[in-house]
């Protein structure tokens, strides 16, 4: 595994220095707001090391964010006060701590397509959670949320594809060409079949359908994959539209299960570098929502079905409903309403955000964008 991952560094291992200034010392204003983000954190994942996840998401999202912190913490400013680099410190072991003591024989899978992904994602978590892009403001323009109401929205999205399922069988077979690539050390390169390279390029710019093809793009992107297309151009164009949805969530007012949507697009679209997703008016939001008990929580089923994420069009075999059960029950036995995978987009928009406050002399900006 190690061995693989020295190859993928080296080829593919852009890793930015993400501090290429520091004329001055505005981020330091951001200090109370990182102290506060950090209590957030400790308590999330404090839940999360008495009572085991077992969706595989929520460790993506884990090991992900453990990279975005350690990083963070090797370049902090001196002026940082030391207390608050021994928070972050504390909560980078507690992530250790959680990542170590995990069986991962028992997380549970929605299908067999998706095992594969989520598998081949752990084998490649330290290339992932090296990447870093960096932050900048000013490419996302001044979007205006959509003019159309909640209802319309989740009517047309429901026309569009991809399904999740569809998503994950062109996720898989993405990485196992990626996967082939490597291990043969052969001329093939990374391909995607006809079909796949349309569902990533044409699909929705809605809603749960385009956050996961911005996903496939990115794992296109790390693995070389699409040849002669212009990945990053196609993520800008899609944040770009994401941007002007997550506005529209907020103005409708986050309806139930649409808070993990939110979060995801912050994750996302921050984690490639734009900074018009870090707002301090959207991290009090993420704060707010914790549950007493440290989890987070968003009725995400019924939206999902909602926009044709999930259900009816894309029902599952027999089999995988038995999977789906299985999932279903996991999720509801770590405790009340506990929800891993908007845990794991808290999670991994906190860290985020803990990243750019303390990083950029752009920081002060922040809190004049709206
Ligand atoms: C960090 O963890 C250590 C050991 O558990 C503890 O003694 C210390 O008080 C913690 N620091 C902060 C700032 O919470
Ligand atoms: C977790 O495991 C790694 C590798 O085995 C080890 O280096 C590290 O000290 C462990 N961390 C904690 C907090 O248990």
């Amino acid at each position: 595994m190690y061995g693989r991952c020295n190859v993928l560094l080296t080829l593919f291992g852009t890793i930015f220095a993400i501090y290429p200034y520091f004329d001055t010392q505005d981020f330091i204003y951001n200090v109370p707001k990182v102290y506060r983000i950090s209590i957030t954190l400790d308590k999330l994942l404090e839940h999360y090391e008495t009572k085991m996840s077992k969706d595989p998401e929520w460790y993506i999202a884990l090991r992900m964010a453990r990279g975005q912190l350690e990083y963070t913490i090797n370049e902090l400013d001196k002026s940082v006060p030391a207390k608050l680099k021994e928070n972050l410190q504390n909560i980078s072991r507690r992530m250790d701590r959680i990542w170590n003591s995990t069986d991962f024989t028992t997380l549970v899978y929605r299908s067999k397509d998706y095992e594969y992904v989520a598998k081949a994602i752990f084998e490649n978590i330290d290339v992932f959670s090296s990447l870093l892009e960096p932050i900048t403001i000013g490419t996302m323009g001044t979007q205006k949320p959509f003019r159309f109401n909640f209802e319309q929205y989740v009517q047309e999205a429901k026309t569009k594809m991809p399904s999740r399922k569809a998503a994950d069988a062109c996720t898989m077979q993405l990485l196992i060409s990626a996967m082939e690539t490597q291990t043969t050390q052969a001329d093939g390169t990374c391909e995607l079949s006809p079909e796949c390279q349309t569902q990533l390029m044409q699909g929705s710019g809605l809603a749960f359908q385009q956050t996961s093809r911005v996903r496939a793009m990115i794992l296109s992107r790390v693995f070389d994959c699409m040849e002669g297309v212009d990945l990053s151009a196609l993520i800008y164009k899609l944040c770009i539209q994401i941007y002007k949805e997550t506005k529209s969530l907020e103005a409708w007012d986050h309806p139930p299960g649409t808070r993990t949507l939110f979060m995801q697009q912050i994750l996302l679209c921050a984690s490639q570098g734009y900074g018009e997703f870090i707002k301090p008016r959207w991290m009090n939001k993420v704060i707010s929502w914790q549950e007493p008990k440290g989890c987070y929580a968003d009725d995400r089923q019924p939206f999902l079905k909602l926009t044709g994420f999930v259900g009816p069009a894309s029902s599952p075999p027999p089999k995988d409903s038995e999977e789906e059960y299985r999932v279903k029950k996991a999720a509801s036995s770590e405790g009340g309403s506990c929800n891993s995978l908007t845990s794991a987009m808290a999670l991994g928009s906190l860290v985020m955000y803990v990243r750019v406050l303390l990083e950029t002399d752009q920081a002060f900006q922040y809190e004049v964008l709206v």
